[in-house]
């Protein structure tokens, strides 16, 4: 049975196998969490083995390795830019967290760890990525449980504070 967490903090300090960074198409380092993994991983060497992929489709996900960070590998997926929501935002954000959960179940990870991707910059309505964030999470852990824990890591107590209502009103509606 997979263990799934809310931590409050910064994502560069977990040890977890992989850490998930709310990146950009071109992956090519920015602010927000971005900012804080490309600066714990090692600035370069991340910015090269990044460089070497190409970027990302929006809903995509690209994988490196942690470098310098306490977690072993880096899933780069890149969330859609909400727009008012009628421009496919929605689709794009529950790709980024299924397909950030298939790469990990495939590889045999043993934990991940989530940001709120796209809640930044990106404009994201907190409430409906955390609904997304959560039911997507849910459903890849009841066709595989293969993974240990899964975290989902928030900067603010607000945004702790809806994962965990979701997460238990999830749990007492069966969902
Ligand atoms: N640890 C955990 N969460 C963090 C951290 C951190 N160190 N820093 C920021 N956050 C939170 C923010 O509070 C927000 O809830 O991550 C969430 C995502 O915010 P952003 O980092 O702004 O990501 P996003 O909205 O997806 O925008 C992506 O921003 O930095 C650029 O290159 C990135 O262009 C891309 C865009």
């Amino acid at each position: 049975m997979t263990e799934i967490t809310v931590f409050e903090g910064d994502i560069t300090s977990l040890s977890v196998t992989a850490i998930v960074n709310a990146a950009n198409s071109r992956l090519a380092g920015g602010g927000g969490v971005d900012g804080a993994i490309h600066r714990a991983a090692g600035h370069r060497q991340l910015q090269a083995a990044c460089a070497k992929l190409g970027g990302c489709p929006t809903g995509q996900v690209r994988l490196t390795e942690a470098f310098e960070l306490p977690s072993e590998y880096i899933i780069h997926a890149v969330g859609p830019v909400w727009h008012g929501g009628k421009q496919g935002e929605e689709a794009a954000l529950r790709s980024c967290y299924r397909e950030a959960m298939r790469l990990a179940i495939r590889q045999a990870f043993e934990s991940i760890a989530f940001p709120a991707i796209s809640c930044g910059v990106y404009g994201y309505p907190w409430r409906e990525a955390v609904g997304i964030a959560v039911t997507e999470v849910t459903r890849c852990l009841q066709r595989s449980s293969a993974l240990e824990t899964v975290v989902f890591c928030c900067f603010d107590t607000r945004m702790a504070d809806l994962y965990r209502a979701r997460l238990a009103s999830d749990r007492v509606g069966g969902g």
